[in-house]
């Protein structure tokens, strides 16, 4: 698919769910990595995972965009308050706009529901919107919008790995749905009011100051706690599991590359409008990535030695709106921004290991 350019430097770039584990990392590349832009980072910062751990990206950040003299602008405010996200849109005029806020997770969805309407609906018709009248009295507007969805979207297919060519209309959580609805939600937007935009398939990010109610993360800390950690569906799943630098650099480069505008035989738009899988395209076991990172809690000093490990795992059944495999197919990211993730799991959790360790002495 033919893209059009956008020059990043001297650009100033909307960053949502910029406390969390993906927006504070992407937020940190950008800064390092282009001149003279303006990083606005909007967050209304969610207990969903530890306050102490959003401030503490934040933290990463600021230093970050003192370091390298570019500009760092955070706004606290909620993605479902209309007025404050075109408060924001309207002082800053972002050019590209990466949507990562959400309330993520599979397992909570069930009890609430409520915070994914909220969030990931309104809040995401609220950024269209916005989008939309960027480009009210002739303004340039928004050059691109980027936006997460989710793996969760293949649902319990059995097709792998899984394209975005595959037939995605049978979610099974409401986190799912709201993700696949945002798809929807652009290709409208894109078609109506000719916005670039790009959803991006995440598989499974894990890393260092990544998510706690992850299962990496929880499990160490409750390995630690001496607690036993829950393995679902006996272990027998397969992740794709990818390192965040890997879905950092995907996002990169796919905001440098939107989707080209181009009228139709009828005189109207082509929705300028993609989707991609961002994942490492070599699934693990589950077993296999607790013994790797095992391994590594025990290599950088988490967990002592002789830790046993055995008498600590629960073999459970499999949780609602759990799906047993994932599994990307990440071909048309290689085709169209020639990459695709790399990271295995051994660098990936020895990193997360090496900073768990630091972080929680
Ligand atoms: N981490 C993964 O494995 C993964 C996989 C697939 C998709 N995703 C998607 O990627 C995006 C980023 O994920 P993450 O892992 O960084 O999650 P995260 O929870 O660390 O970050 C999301 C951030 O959004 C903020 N937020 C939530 N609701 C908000 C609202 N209404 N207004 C303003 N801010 C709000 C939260 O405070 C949080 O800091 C999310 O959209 C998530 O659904 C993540």
């Amino acid at each position: 698919m033919t893209k059009d350019k956008i020059e990043l430097n001297g650009k100033t770039i909307l960053i949502t769910g910029a406390a969390g584990f993906i927006g504070s990392n992407l937020a940190m590349r950008v800064l390092k990595d282009f001149n003279d832009v303006t990083v606005v980072g909007f967050d209304c910062i969610t207990d969903y995972n530890p306050v102490e751990l959003k401030e503490w990206r934040l933290k990463q950040v600021e230093k970050t965009a003192e370091e390298t003299g570019n500009k760092w602008i955070f706004i606290k405010a909620d993605l479902s308050d209309s007025k404050a996200v075109f408060d924001v849109f309207a002082e800053y005029k972002p050019s590209v706009v990466v949507n990562l806020a959400a309330q993520a997770g599979v397992r909570y969805s069930i009890d609430h529901p409520d915070t994914y309407i909220n969030s990931n609906l309104i809040g995401f018709y609220n950024i269209l919107e916005a989008c939309r009248h960027s480009y009210d009295g002739g303004e340039l507007g928004v050059e691109h919008l980027v936006y997460a969805s989710s793996s969760s979207v293949y649902g319990g297919n059995k097709k792998v790995p899984f394209s975005t060519d595959d037939k995605v209309d049978n979610p099974v959580s409401l986190y799912a749905a709201t993700k696949k609805s945002n798809e929807l939600l652009a290709h409208a937007y894109s078609k109506l009011y000719n916005i670039p935009s790009t959803g991006l398939r995440f598989f499974t990010v894990y890393g260092p100051a990544g998510r706690t109610d992850m299962f990496y993360f929880s499990a160490t800390n409750n390995l630690r706690a001496g607690k036993n950690i829950k393995i679902f569906n006996f272990g027998n799943c397969k992740r794709d599991f990818t390192y965040i630098d890997d879905i950092v650099e995907g996002v990169l480069r796919v905001m440098q590359g939107a989707p080209e505008k181009a009228l139709g035989e009828d005189g109207l738009p082509v929705p300028p409008y993609a989707v991609y899988n961002i994942g490492g395209g070599a699934p693990e076991n589950l077993l296999d990535y607790i013994t790797v990172l095992q391994e590594e809690l025990i290599r950088a000093g988490v967990l002592p030695a002789d830790y046993d490990f055995e008498s600590h795992k629960e073999l459970v059944p499999m949780q609602p709106g759990d799906v047993p495999v994932t599994y990307a197919d990440s071909e048309a990211l290689e085709r169209d921004y020639g990459f695709r993730p790399a990271i295995g799991i051994r660098e990936g959790l020895g990193k997360f290991a090496e900073w768990y360790k630091e972080y929680y002495g």
